[in-house]
């Protein structure tokens, strides 16, 4: 090969290699422009380097001189180009955001609709002189039954109507069972006091219902407890009318239908009228004597009523829900709604 064939053909290669790399903008096209050219197994440069091989000895200096040269040019113009293409802003795929769109609004979670209701129960009967009080959802028979006048053969105590618990039977020997109703809150607080008690206590309770549009296997009770000097139905009647007044809105009327408790005597079924209808809301009496012998009341002295109200009744009656169960389905869409 010729000297001058030699030195045009790296003048060519100077001329493309240079022109390209300086046009050069994306990372991609870099790499294949670096294996095309400087490429170490078959770049351009690398066949030409080959064939200076065939050069006359006395053209070898100037060869390689110049060799060298564009070797030099090619790796600035590919320098250059790096840092050009490292500098760039990563390319943006798919949509610019907008930023004069409004932001997405953060849901807030709030209290549910029983636990509000509960909140209300509470401050209306606190308004009526009614205190506060908790008793616990694990009870045994004598709180459950016993003192409530209820005897082993009561139906009442049957398992199948109740909620008894394995592994507490098996510890203690004293069966255990979820409460059936919160009457046995009126128990608990009368066994730790002396009277005058005017108490509410609001809280679960637990039967093997099946679940339909107004029964559910665990509901809310809101139990009323005063026992003082004196203390009669009539007054029993008026805190009830009061009460389902302050809740639902208007003057509603109240109706005792005769019923049995075996915890109060006399015993009435209590109906609210409500939407040209009498709606159950619970039941109340005067309290049993036995069950205030059963606490060490002196019966000749006090007397007292009792009551106790499903409260998703009351809730579902103010709110118009026609389900039970919707308010333990925990769908949102239903309990943003309170
Ligand atoms: C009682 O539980 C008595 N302890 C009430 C009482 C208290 C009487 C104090 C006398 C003195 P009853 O089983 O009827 O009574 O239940 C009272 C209310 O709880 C019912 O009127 C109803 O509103 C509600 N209730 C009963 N079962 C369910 C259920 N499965 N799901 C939802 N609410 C229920």
């Amino acid at each position: 090969m010729e000297l001058k064939e030699f030195i045009e053909q790296l003048d060519q290669l100077e001329h493309q290699a240079v022109s390209e790399l300086r046009q050069i903008a994306d990372p991609a096209a870099l790499e294949d422009a670096r294996i095309r050219y400087l490429g170490a197994k078959s770049g351009q440069f690398k066949t030409i380097q080959k064939s200076m091989g065939a050069l006359a000895v006395p053209d070898k200096p100037a060869a390689g001189k110049r060799f060298n040269e564009v070797k030099a040019s090619i790796q600035t113009a590919f320098d250059e180009a790096q840092q050009r293409v490292e500098k760039q802003p990563a390319k943006v795929t798919g949509p610019m955001a907008d930023p004069t769109l409004p932001g997405q609004r953060l849901r807030l979670g709030h209290v549910h609709p029983i636990t509000q209701t509960i909140e209300h129960l509470k401050e209306i009967m606190g308004r009526l002189g009614f205190s506060v009080t908790e008793g616990p959802e694990v009870e045994d028979p004598w709180h459950n039954f016993v003192a409530l006048n209820i005897p082993e053969d009561h139906p009442a105590r049957d398992p199948l109507d109740n909620f008894y618990l394995k592994t507490a039977a098996k510890g203690a020997g004293v069966p255990r069972l979820l409460r059936s109703q919160t009457s046995t809150v009126q128990i608990r607080v009368m066994e730790s006091r002396q009277p005058p008690v005017r108490i509410i206590s609001l809280g679960r309770v637990y039967r093997p219902d099946e679940a339909d549009a107004t029964h559910f296997p665990m509901f809310h009770q809101m139990e009323g407890l005063w026992v003082d000097r004196g203390v009669t139905m009539a007054q029993l009647k008026s805190v009830l009318r009061l009460f389902a007044t302050s809740y639902l809105g208007g003057d509603v009327h109240i109706r005792f239908r005769p019923s049995f408790f075996p915890f109060t005597e006399p015993s009435v079924e209590v109906d609210f009228w409500w939407d040209g209808r009498w709606i159950e809301f619970g039941g109340a009496g005067m309290v049993d004597p036995n069950v205030l012998a059963a606490v060490g009341y002196d019966s000749e002295q006090y007397t007292g009523f009792a009551f106790g109200l499903g409260v998703e009744r009351l809730c579902m009656r103010r709110h118009q829900v026609t389900d039970i169960r919707d308010l333990y389905r925990n769908d949102v869409r239903f309990l943003r709604q309170f």
